[in-house]
């Protein structure tokens, strides 16, 4: 398992902890497939009831690598290939898991790291969270599901905002839009997302397991065919000029210029 992604389980619990804070917790190709595997192994395990996923109280996850994007995009036509790449494997993953799944997030949740919170049971976010799903000006469109969840959510006019502008927003921001379920003191918010998965990991397994079922049932088809969309136009918008400028302005520290397009 990757030092990158740590993975825990004690009782009843699995944890799932981004460690990579040099590159605040920017997710490379090798750590989605341990997240991936991480949540397989926890889907498959008898003993877990229960999936906690954190980075540091003030380091979430600054989305995917971007030098991953630039040096290893994956194949725009080829969709076999890409049902097996590791982040597909971790969106699968993430979608249909069948036990609870429960978020601590503050500092940076970027990209990634603000969509796979909608795929979570229960969110729990340190004030000064910092949400962004900035998609829109990294000349991509958005991914994990979240063309269809958020505007769900948080309603369209909402969604819009967050998804067009791809602007920065607050935890006060997220919890109006309903993508956090509480807004919880930094110092406090590790100790507090671990206590409520020991409160789930206490309850009827069963009764847990069917009642996520049934909130989740009604949308199911849909979030495997809107991933499977967003997937398909994501690989080809990597391949374009807009983004390609996006990055290389990213890694060069200047604003992008999309005067040209
Ligand atoms: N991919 C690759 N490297 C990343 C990264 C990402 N998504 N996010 C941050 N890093 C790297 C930076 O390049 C920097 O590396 P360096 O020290 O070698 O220069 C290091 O992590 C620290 O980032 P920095 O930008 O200096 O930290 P900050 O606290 O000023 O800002 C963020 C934090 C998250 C706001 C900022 O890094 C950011 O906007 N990252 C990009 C987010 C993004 O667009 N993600 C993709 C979504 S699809």
């Amino acid at each position: 398992m990757s030092s990158l992604v740590l993975t825990e389980t004690r009782d009843r619990i699995a944890r799932i902890a981004l460690n990579r804070l040099d590159k605040k917790n920017a997710i490379t190709v090798a750590m989605y497939q341990a997240m991936a595997d991480a949540l397989r192994a926890a889907e498959a395990d008898p003993q877990v009831r229960v999936t906690l996923i954190h980075g540091r109280p003030d380091c979430f996850c600054a989305g995917n690598d971007l030098k991953d994007f630039v040096e290893r995009p994956p194949h725009a036509e080829d969709a076999a290939q890409s049902e097996q790449a590791p982040v597909w494997q971790f969106l699968r993953a993430i979608s249909t898991a069948a036990k609870p799944l429960i978020a601590a997030v503050g500092g940076p949740a970027v990209g990634i790291g603000t969509t796979m919170l909608l795929h979570c049971d229960l969110v729990y976010a340190a004030p000064d969270t910092r949400f962004q799903l900035p998609f829109v000006p990294l000349g991509l469109l958005p991914e994990a599901g979240s063309s269809l969840l958020l505007p769900m959510i948080a309603g369209y006019q909402r969604a819009a905002e967050l998804l067009l502008l791809g602007q920065p927003f607050s935890a006060a921001k997220a919890l109006a839009a309903g993508i956090v379920t509480e807004i919880v003191p930094q110092d406090e918010l590790l100790e507090y997302a671990q206590d409520a998965a020991s409160v789930v990991a206490a309850l009827p397994p069963e009764s847990v397991r069917l009642t996520k079922a049934l909130m989740k049932k009604r949308h199911a088809v849909e979030v495997a065919e809107r991933l499977a969309e967003e997937s398909r136009l994501f690989r080809q918008r990597l391949g374009s000029g807009e983004a390609k400028e996006a990055m290389a302005a990213f890694f060069e520290k200047r604003k992008p210029d999309f005067s040209r397009f």
